[in-house]
Formats: C-alpha cells, sequence, structure tokens
C-alpha cells in the first residue's frame, strides 16, 4: 500500500505547464496519416540504421530533431497536424509534442532503430511506438492507428494567433444556477469523435425511456468534435455531423432536458477544432441563440498562447459573455485543476472546475482522480463544485463492484454526475448504479458538503455531513482482497447517539451495536450508509 503522502500527493506544488489529454482519447486528437515508404527501401534502410545505431553510437542521435505529421482530414475539413520535437540521449528520449489543441512533454525509450514515446497522462503505456525507417519515425498511435512523421522544415510550424491581453480582474456575479451538482450526460468518454445530431437525439430519447431524466441527469451535452470553420462574418458554424444545433437544442428541449455544447478559450480546442480565442462575446451570443444550457469550456491549445497567470481573467472573460446574453448558462471550467481554479472559480462565474486530468475507464486512474479531488473539499459548496472529470460508469473497464466505488465516491465528494456511457444500451447493473436514488440524494444533498478521506491500511473512510443532519459514509477496500469495514458512530460527529442506518447498495436497513457497524467489503467495493441520529 503506499502511505498516506503518497497517496494523497500535494497537487499544489506540482507544476503542470500544458494540457494533458486521456490516453484513451490521444488517438483522436492525433489521428496522422499512413504515407509509408516503399517496403524493400525501407527494409534495407532500416537494416543499415540497425546495424549503424549498434556499431556507431554517433547515430544513436539520430532520433534528435523536429518530425512533423500531417494528420487526417477533421469533420470540418481541415488537416490535422502535429510537430515532435524530441532529443535523444543515449537510448532515452525527451521532447515536446505540439498539435492544432494541445502541446505536451513526452519521454521516451529507444532501442535499435525501435522506439516508444510516453506522454505525462501514463507513465507506462506508450502512445506512440515505431521504427525509425528511411529518415520518417513510422509507427502506431496506440498499437492501431498508423502514424508517419517526416523531418520538419522550417515551414512546420503550428501558428497561434497574436496574444489578446486578457481583462483586467473583477467578479462576475453568480447566475444562480447549479445549486446542486450537475447532472446529466456528455458524449467525449465514450463516443469521442463520433458523435452527431443523430446520436444525441437517440441519447436523449433513451435519458427519458431509461428513467434517467427522472433520476435527475438533465443535462445533455455534446463535448469536442461539433464544431466547423467560422464564416466571413467570423460565425463559427457547426460541421456536417450537426446540420441544425438550434433545431437540435428544441429537440432536446421538448422531452424534458437541457442541452451543452463546448469550447476552448484557446484558438483550437483539444481535439483541433476552431474555438472561441477573439470571439467569446460572439460564441457566447451564439451559444444563446441556439439556445444552449450549459458551456464546458477546455484550456487545450490556450496553454499555447496564455500564461498559467492568464487563468483567471481569460475564464472570467467568457463568465462575463455567457452573463451578458441573458440566458442561464451553466459554466464548466475546464482546465484541468491549474492554478487554484477552486479558489476564484465562482468570481469567474464558473459553475463547477475540472480539478484533475483526464478520467480513464481504469480503477487507477478513477482513484486518482478522487485522491486530487480531496484538496479541494473546502471550496465546494451550493452553485459551484469541484469536478473529478465525468463517470465512467457501464463503458467496460472496470468491474460492477468498482464502478459502484465510482458512482459512491463522486456522491460523498459532491461532484457532478455526468454519465459518460451508451445510455441506449445499459446492463441492468449499469442502470442499478446510476440511478441508485439513495446514492444520487447524497450527491444532490443542498448541504453540498464535500467528504475528505481517512486511510487506515487499506481501507479509506469517506465522510459527508447532509442537510437533514444525516451523515452518509464510504468505506472503500482499495486492496486485493475482503476486508472488515467499520463505521464508528464517534467518528460521524451525529448529534446523538445512532437512531437509523441504512445500507445504499443494499438497499437495507443495518444495526449499529455499541456504537459501531462493521461488514465485509470485496476488494474495490464500498460499504455505503446513511446514518441518522433523530
Ligand atoms: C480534454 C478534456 C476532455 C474532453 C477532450 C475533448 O481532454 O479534458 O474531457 O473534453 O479534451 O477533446
Amino acid at each position: 500500500m503506499p502511505c498516506y503522502s503518497k497517496a494523497f500527493p500535494n497537487r499544489q506544488e506540482r507544476v503542470r505547464e500544458h494540457r494533458l489529454p486521456a490516453a484513451g482519447r490521444m488517438e483522436e486528437k492525433m489521428q496522422v496519416r499512413h504515407d509509408r515508404m516503399p517496403a524493400t527501401r525501407v527494409v534495407r534502410l532500416g537494416m543499415i540504421l540497425g546495424l549503424a545505431l549498434v556499431t556507431l553510437p554517433v547515430l544513436a542521435q539520430s532520433l534528435s530533431g523536429r518530425w512533423a505529421a500531417t494528420g487526417r482530414t477533421l469533420d470540418n475539413g481541415e488537416t490535422e497536424k502535429a510537430i515532435l520535437e524530441l532529443k535523444q540521449d543515449g537510448n532515452k528520449l525527451t521532447g515536446k509534442l505540439t498539435s492544432l489543441g494541445f502541446a505536451t512533454e513526452v519521454t521516451g525509450d529507444v532501442k535499435g532503430s525501435h522506439f516508444e514515446i510516453f506522454g505525462s497522462w501514463h507513465e507506462k503505456r506508450p502512445f506512440l511506438t515505431g521504427e525509425l525507417e528511411n529518415g520518417h519515425l513510422v509507427g502506431t498511435i496506440f498499437g492501431k492507428r498508423n502514424w508517419v512523421a517526416r523531418p520538419a522544415t522550417a515551414a512546420d510550424v503550428i501558428e497561434m494567433p497574436a496574444y489578446i491581453a486578457p481583462p483586467a480582474l473583477k467578479d462576475i456575479p453568480s447566475n444562480g444556477l447549479a445549486k446542486t451538482p450537475p447532472m446529466g450526460w456528455n458524449s467525449w468518454n465514450l463516443f469521442a469523435g463520433k458523435v452527431d445530431d443523430a446520436t444525441v437525439r437517440s441519447i436523449t430519447d433513451a435519458m427519458v425511456s431509461s428513467g434517467m431524466r427522472d433520476a435527475g441527469y438533465v443535462y445533455v451535452n455534446i463535448d469536442d468534435t461539433w464544431e466547423g470553420v467560422r464564416d466571413a462574418q467570423g460565425n463559427l458554424q457547426t460541421n456536417h455531423k450537426f446540420p441544425d444545433m438550434k433545431a437540435l437544442a428544441d429537440y432536446v428541449h421538448s422531452k424534458g432536458l437541457k442541452l451543452g455544447i463546448y469550447s476552448s478559450p484557446g484558438p483550437r480546442t483539444c481535439a483541433g477544432y476552431p474555438a472561441s480565442y477573439g470571439h467569446e462575446e460572439q460564441d457566447a451570443k451564439m451559444f444563446a441563440s441556439w439556445g444552449i444550457d450549459y458551456l464546458k469550456y477546455d484550456w487545450c491549445s490556450a496553454a499555447m498562447i496564455y500564461k498559467n497567470e492568464d487563468l483567471q481573467p481569460v475564464y472570467q472573460k467568457m463568465g462575463e459573455a455567457l452573463e451578458s446574453t441573458g440566458r442561464p448558462i451553466v459554466f464548466s471550467l475546464c482546465e484541468y485543476g491549474l492554478g487554484h481554479v477552486e479558489k476564484w472559480g465562482p468570481e469567474v462565474g464558473g459553475n463547477l472546475w475540472r480539478t484533475t486530468d483526464d478520467i480513464r475507464d481504469e480503477w487507477t486512474s478513477m482513484m486518482f482522480n478522487i485522491h486530487e479531488q480531496a484538496f479541494t473539499a473546502p471550496y465546494a459548496g451550493p452553485g459551484h463544485w469541484n469536478d473529478p472529470d465525468m463517470l465512467e460508469i457501464g463503458n467496460g473497464h472496470m468491474t460492477d463492484t468498482e464502478y459502484r466505488t465510482h458512482m459512491s465516491l463522486w456522491a460523498l465528494t459532491a461532484a457532478p454526475l455526468l454519465a459518460g456511457n451508451d445510455i441506449r444500451n445499459m446492463s441492468a447493473a449499469t442502470k442499478a448504479i446510476l440511478m441508485n436514488k439513495d446514492v444520487i440524494a447524497v450527491d444532490q444533498d443542498p448541504l453540498g458538503k464535500q467528504a475528505s478521506p481517512a486511510k487506515r491500511g487499506n481501507l479509506e473512510t469517506w465522510i459527508k455531513p447532509l442537510a437533514n443532519g444525516d451523515v452518509a459514509v464510504g468505506v472503500v477496500n482499495t486492496g486485493d482482497g475482503p476486508e472488515q469495514a467499520t463505521v464508528n458512530a464517534d467518528e460521524l460527529h451525529l448529534d446523538g447517539p445512532v437512531t437509523h442506518a441504512r445500507d445504499l447498495w443494499k438497499h437495507a436497513d443495518v444495526k449499529f451495536k455499541k456504537g459501531a457497524y462493521t461488514a465485509s467489503v470485496p476488494s474495490h467495493g464500498i460499504l455505503m450508509l446513511r446514518v441518522s441520529a433523530k
């Protein structure tokens, strides 16, 4: 087991210059054309290079330099591109990857002509692997999509518009929204770039027929890749996947749901599409005219123009633009916890802000994100929430036991509940997890307190006081085998002795004996109780 300080590292001391995209979705952001060299020459040169690397150490430098990859065509007809700057030292690589939408530091290993390149978002899983072949880097992204980069020329640059100084700081009045953590669905975690009007309509229908809407999930949020290009007046068009955003909003509204959209304060979104830089007011007005109810505003390429000190005024600029539309629009800041966002989020009109890098559908990623969220506990409250990223429940790479823990921890930390799965096809277990009304009630409790963890061995206890004097408590088993978890009444700071306690996953009342309740919790499972002293 990691010791307490390792399990909860000091986020404030960590410097993250650039955004760290989700490994799982990295492919969407870096799809580049396969442009192989003729096979015989490749093999011959590969052999020569391989031999040379063994015999002539000087050629071990051969991956050093700037490499240019031309991407595939985006949904708006533009072409992706990326520049990889590498420095090889022995068999180690360091460098930087710059794409249209983001820049990030990379590291890597070289063995002969073979290379593996890692992003800071996943130390163990390389996102680029391949060979140096005939002076080109030829490989795959996550072992799937082919990738080729050629030596870059001076003409290969990712152009950035001129710096626009952000406004002076001022307080944007609260929009009065999100009195409890927002609930809904977002397209990114499962669909990534494969989202379109028909998908959003069918998800909308399923939100109603599955009972999700009635359980409280009201926002249907379109994430990245809806964008087209700007017209002569600077109005951002939708791309072919979303022929009429206003009509889509009308449809979503007709079902008693709300529509969310996505943009970035930079010139490009993380997936490389045009974003709101220099068009903040114009875009806010357009979103309002479409009937948009929620904006996720993702830092992405803004990191390539602005300094971290600019975060607050840059988010304020959009906060003010949204406010001046007069339409109630939930403002979701997505900047991965940079710049102590929890301290100024409400001042820029923010209703929620990401506290972490992107979640992946894996136990370690989910637990890492919720531990990062722990630092921000004092800053959660009605109207403004810490966001450890969207839910992965039902996406298939965790067990249902782990998904129950995921749901419980998001509820105990008053996190936004944005489902990220295919609502049209949910197993009975996924439905039971996402629509557990007792657990949702803990998340949506009007007091808006965020639990923090206390750790004993493999067990972590998260305690959340509730508006009516009850207390919600979750004991997570982070170990590899079952554990006996005990909840002690005196740790709950109730007003008196326990009068009633309910297991929120077993849907059964339980009895405290001598001020304690003990139950067996499976590996990666949770015991979650609501305890009352009235
Ligand atoms: C970033 C965000 C994700 C998603 C993608 C879209 O990685 O953190 O939640 O919005 O961008 O490109």
